[in-house]
């Protein structure tokens, strides 16, 4: 590379032709070092260009001749471009007559690997414009793009599902978004309540305030007080400053106490008042604070049980459960699972995993078989487990964690119409819906001791629909 800039700049000695020659080396040579991808072609998508990283991009080997736009991927250029005119605002023949770079995003197959690559092409004309290029840059955006993957799978809870009564539960949940009243969602751990107390708040017009969760379960006893109310300077050995407790860091927005089952009967009358009053005192502090909070609760074990042995209060249970919601276990809508399985491994792909998983019938089969007491987290880091031990992106039963096979091992006897319908498929990917379709029906029908009426009322359909439905998932005869 100095070489060859020595060598421009002692020009007086050369002639213009090697000075010419000169130039392009190093604009080439400069061009190479460049990490995004550059491509010239002509108008009708024939290269005369590429710099090195291309192959990499587009995971071609110096094998694969890059002659065409259609040797680097699988993208129907003309038509992409077409919608990406669109998309910023003009129609595609004053896009393309014009000179503004076009931008568009697609997500390729480079090998075994997903990538998201982001385009912008511009037209170049000749001086008097006979004659037309098109530079198209090519950029690697998936780092960026897996990073919101995993923020998004964190954060915003894209909550998946078929079953009809988690339906209603997401429903009932948008529709008393709106108002202020007090949520108890209870359900065991790992069915999605947190995720639910999120979407309540998404949908609320508290929306851009905060959601302040605490895990109850998870402050130590001595510690609960100041965690909720804050305190003053010195209020105690070792507040060595003033802090804010969470009743007030959730001004104006949502409250989320999980797991308030855990809380102490002593702190329970406590919060009650603040509670009722939404008006609390700092510890060390005189002063009252009024505090405006819509409060969501969850538990995982039955407050209503804790009450009757007197581990919790009544009065602080009709308080918080204006509107009570249950959230339905895993195994009670088995239907869920292939969806849920079929998303875990798309997050997987977007967060930078081949995309190149596939289940056995019998890794499927044992995922329908079992009983899932940890919910959906449990299949997820079932199917996380899965996938790392899988070999070359097959996950067989043997790749599934201990407890999985264990059980499925002791109980795979009988066959259930769930186990039916998990022996002829193969997957993941593509007919999920359909699976969970034939899964919620069967369910339905196991439940309802096959009789239709039943099963019609279990699912919230009238008779007719059911039978369509089952002659579609292939159930009906
Ligand atoms: N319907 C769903 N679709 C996709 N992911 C889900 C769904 N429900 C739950 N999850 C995922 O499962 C995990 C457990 O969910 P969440 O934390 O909301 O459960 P929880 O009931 O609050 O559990 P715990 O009682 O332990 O607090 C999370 O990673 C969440 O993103
Ligand atoms: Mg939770």
């Amino acid at each position: 590379m100095i070489d060859v800039l020595a060598a421009a700049t002692s020009r007086n000695t050369r002639s213009t032709v090697d000075f010419l020659t000169t130039t392009h080396e190093v604009l080439e040579s400069i061009i190479d070092q460049i990490n995004d991808g550059i491509v010239i072609t002509s108008p009708e998508g024939t290269i005369s260009y590429y710099n090195h990283i291309v192959r990499d991009l587009f995971g071609l080997g110096e094998d694969k001749p890059i002659k065409q736009l259609k040797d680097l991927c699988q993208i129907n250029w003309s038509k992409r471009l077409a919608r990406a005119a669109i998309d910023s605002g003009g129609d595609y023949g004053t896009a393309i007559a014009s000179d503004r770079a076009i931008h568009f995003e697609e997500k390729i197959h480079a090998g075994d690997t997903i990538r998201f690559l982001q385009f912008t092409i511009k037209r170049l004309f000749s001086q008097n414009r006979q004659h037309e290029i098109r530079v198209i840059v090519i950029r690697d955006i998936s780092a960026k793009r897996r990073l919101e993957a995993t923020l998004q799978s964190g954060g915003t809870c894209g909550l998946i599902t078929g079953s009809p009564e988690m339906l209603k539960v997401l429903d009932r949940a948008r529709q008393i978004a709106a108002s202020d009243a007090s949520i108890m969602l209870q359900g065991e751990s790992g069915t999605g309540k947190s995720c639910v107390a999120r979407l309540i708040h998404k949908h609320s017009p508290r929306r851009s305030y905060p959601l302040i969760e605490v895990n109850c379960a998870a402050v130590p006893e001595t510690l609960m007080e100041s965690e909720f109310f804050g305190h003053t300077k010195g209020a105690f050995t070792g507040a060595h400053d003033q802090r804010q407790g969470k009743f007030q860091a959730a001004d104006h927005g949502t409250l989320f106490l999980d797991e308030i089952g855990e809380l102490p009967l002593h702190l329970q009358a406590k919060i009650l008042h603040a509670i009722e009053d939404r008006r609390f005192q700092m510890l060390g502090s005189n002063e009252t604070l009024n505090v405006n909070f819509r409060l969501i609760s969850a538990s995982n074990v039955n407050l209503r049980d804790a009450i009757d042995s007197n581990q919790f209060r009544a009065d602080l249970y009709y308080r918080i459960a204006v509107i009570p919601m249950n959230i339905p276990p895993l195994r009670d809508r088995i239907g869920d699972v292939p969806l849920l399985v079929n998303h875990f491994c798309d997050d997987l792909v977007a967060r930078g995993h081949k995309d190149n998983i596939r289940i056995t019938k019998g890794a499927w089969q044992t995922l329908l078989n079992y009983p899932w007491p940890g919910n959906i987290r449990e299949l997820n880091n079932a199917v996380e487990y899965g996938v790392i031990c899988s070999d070359e992106g097959v996950v067989d039963v043997d790749s599934l964690p201990q407890d999985i096979r264990l059980y499925s091992r002791d109980t795979l006897v009988a066959k259930t119409p769930a186990m039916a319908i998990a022996a002829d498929i193969d997957g993941p990917a593509g007919d999920a819906e359909l699976r969970s379709q034939q899964l919620e029906l069967t369910n339905a029908l196991e439940k309802a001791h096959g009789s239709k009426a039943l099963a019609a009322q279990i699912l919230g359909i009238d008779r007719t629909t059911l039978w369509r439905r089952m002659q579609k998932a292939g159930l009906a005869g």
